[in-house]
């Protein structure tokens, strides 16, 4: 089944139609790509999943529930998380307090009971920090745990921004180009991780990456957008071989990823 159906999805912004007429699902468990050319609507794809944008006209399901209309908050509490293409940290706190405020909002405890330093509060703190602790080891960066997060490389931001999005325990996570800026040897270890950390966490994923060599090794299903507009769609051969695509996109002289 389906955990996500997006189903004739629209956003406009004024007179820029920034996708139109988007259906697609992701069956639980898998982990689905999302590609197109800069300005394709990809970014807006996830902001309409997530509720940072209202939907111009179309219907979004979650595990079969409308969601169409629900605030970011209560999307994150169904279990979809994501990362930004723009890096979002917390930039003047350390590695592991990123990662301990997403740990937090999960585990509710009263603000009475944080005043009177009850010990229900102090082993809950412990709790978090245990947990934070892992989800940093998850994404290799427990050596950075203290480091301010804007002190850390690109690509370790990156990483720590899906260390922070796992802290909210996601069932469906939305990564918005984890490999940018990355060279191919970076990308490829990245590509590892996301799928032990696809496996390990339960997840379905669906990623947005420029990098084919992510893509093609990581997703079953690859959904290609073109100035807002379904271009293809299918598995990694079908998109590689399909002439619009390669035109649109990936540009004629691109060469299959394993050949
Ligand atoms: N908040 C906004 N207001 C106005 N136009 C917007 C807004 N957000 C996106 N757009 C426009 O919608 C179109 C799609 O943008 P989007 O960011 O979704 O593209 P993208 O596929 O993620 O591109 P990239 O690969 O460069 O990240 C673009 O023309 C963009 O300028
Ligand atoms: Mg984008």
């Amino acid at each position: 089944m389906d955990i996500l159906r997006l189903e004739a999805v629209t956003k406009r912004f004024g007179g820029i139609v920034a996708c139109k007429d988007i259906s697609f699902g992701i069956p639980e468990g898998r982990i689905m790509g999302l590609i197109g050319p800069n300005g394709a609507g990809k970014t807006t794809i996830f902001n309409l999943i997530t509720g940072v944008y209202s939907l111009t006209a179309g219907r979004i399901y979650f595990r079969g529930a409308d969601i169409t209309r629900l605030r970011p908050d209560e999307l994150v509490a169904l279990g979809i998380a994501r990362t930004f293409q723009n890096i979002r940290l917390f930039r003047n706190l350390t590695v592991l307090d990123n990662v301990r405020i997403a740990v937090d909002r999960n585990l509710p405890y009263s603000f009475g009971a944080a005043l009177a330093r009850l010990p229900s509060v102090l082993s809950k703190e412990r709790a978090v920090y245990r947990q934070a602790t892992e989800y940093l080891a998850a994404l290799g960066l427990s050596g950075r745990a203290g480091d301010r997060a804007d002190s850390l490389p690109y690509g370790l931001q990156r990483k720590l921004e899906i260390a922070r999005a796992l802290a909210l325990k996601p069932k469906l996570l939305l990564l918005d180009e984890p490999a940018a800026g990355m060279n191919p040897e970076e990308s490829a270890e990245l590509a590892r991780l996301i799928r032990r950390i696809h496996g390990e966490f339960g997840l379905t994923t669906l990623l947005i990456e420029h990098h084919m060599d992510v893509v093609m090794e990581l997703c079953e299903q690859i959904y290609v957008l073109n100035f807002g507009v379904k271009l293809a769609e299918g598995d990694a051969e079908t998109v590689q071989g399909n002439p619009d695509v390669l035109r649109a996109y990936l540009g004629e002289g691109y060469k299959r990823a394993g050949n």
